[in-house]
């Protein structure tokens, strides 16, 4: 069940904090939405590069954050984030809008914005061009390299998917209306 959930959620997380922005031991990475999909597998991937981990979600999801690893949990409903955070050198962002634009506030000179969006979306590229950052889209791509990658942290212990909740094949269209809520702490996973 966990390994269903860990190829796309997975490599999207690493793509974004390895391939893109080469995270490095002692820098510091905000991860929005760190209890969803990707979030959740961004906060582990980030820890195990030596990272400083700051993650939000909404207050009930903190102990689980702290459970992942983060180093800080932000309540991103009670205090705008970007008053909450120091800077950070890597924002890792799943939700986009306004939170992409409102990263930028909290990226070093050097840092780097990348939001899971195939295209960067016209309001960011302005936003960040105006302010001298780098921030880039992405779309997650086919990559032995990176399964292998992932699993060998997953036997190492140090990166486990959460299953928040499984459906069989023929409710699948519960589980879109479940992720749509965008809620969820973890993955869906549908049986087969
Ligand atoms: N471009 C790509 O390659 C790629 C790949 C994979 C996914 N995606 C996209 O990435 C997005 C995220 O996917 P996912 O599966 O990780 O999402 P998800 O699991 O549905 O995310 C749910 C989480 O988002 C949190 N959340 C919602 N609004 C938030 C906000 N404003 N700030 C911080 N946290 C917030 C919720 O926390 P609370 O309940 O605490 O609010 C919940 O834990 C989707 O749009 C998906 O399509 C793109």
């Amino acid at each position: 069940m966990q390994a269903a959930g860990l190829p796309l959620a997975g490599l999207t997380a690493w793509q974004g904090l390895v391939d893109i922005a080469d995270v490095r031991p002692g820098q510091r990475v905000l991860v929005h939405a760190a209890a969803g999909g990707v979030g959740h597998l961004a906060v582990q991937i980030a820890k195990a590069r030596g990272a400083y981990v700051i993650g939000t979600a909404s207050v009930g999801k903190h102990n689980l954050l702290h459970d992942l690893g983060v180093d800080e949990a932000v309540d991103y409903r009670t205090e705008p984030f970007e008053k909450a955070v120091e800077p950070v050198d890597v924002v890792l962002d799943p939700v986009g809008g306004d939170v992409a634009v409102r990263s930028l506030e909290v990226l070093e000179p050097h840092g780097r914005l990348i939001t899971l969006s195939a295209v960067l979306p016209p309001a960011v590229a302005a936003a960040a061009a105006e302010r001298g950052l780098r921030a880039t889209g992405m779309l997650v791509e086919p990559d032995g390299a990176g399964l292998s990658e992932l699993a060998r942290l997953a036997d190492q212990r140090r990166l486990r998917v959460l299953v928040a909740e499984t459906f069989p094949l023929e409710r699948a269209s519960h589980a879109h209306r479940a992720g749509e809520l965008g809620r969820t702490a973890g993955k869906l996973v549908l049986t087969v």
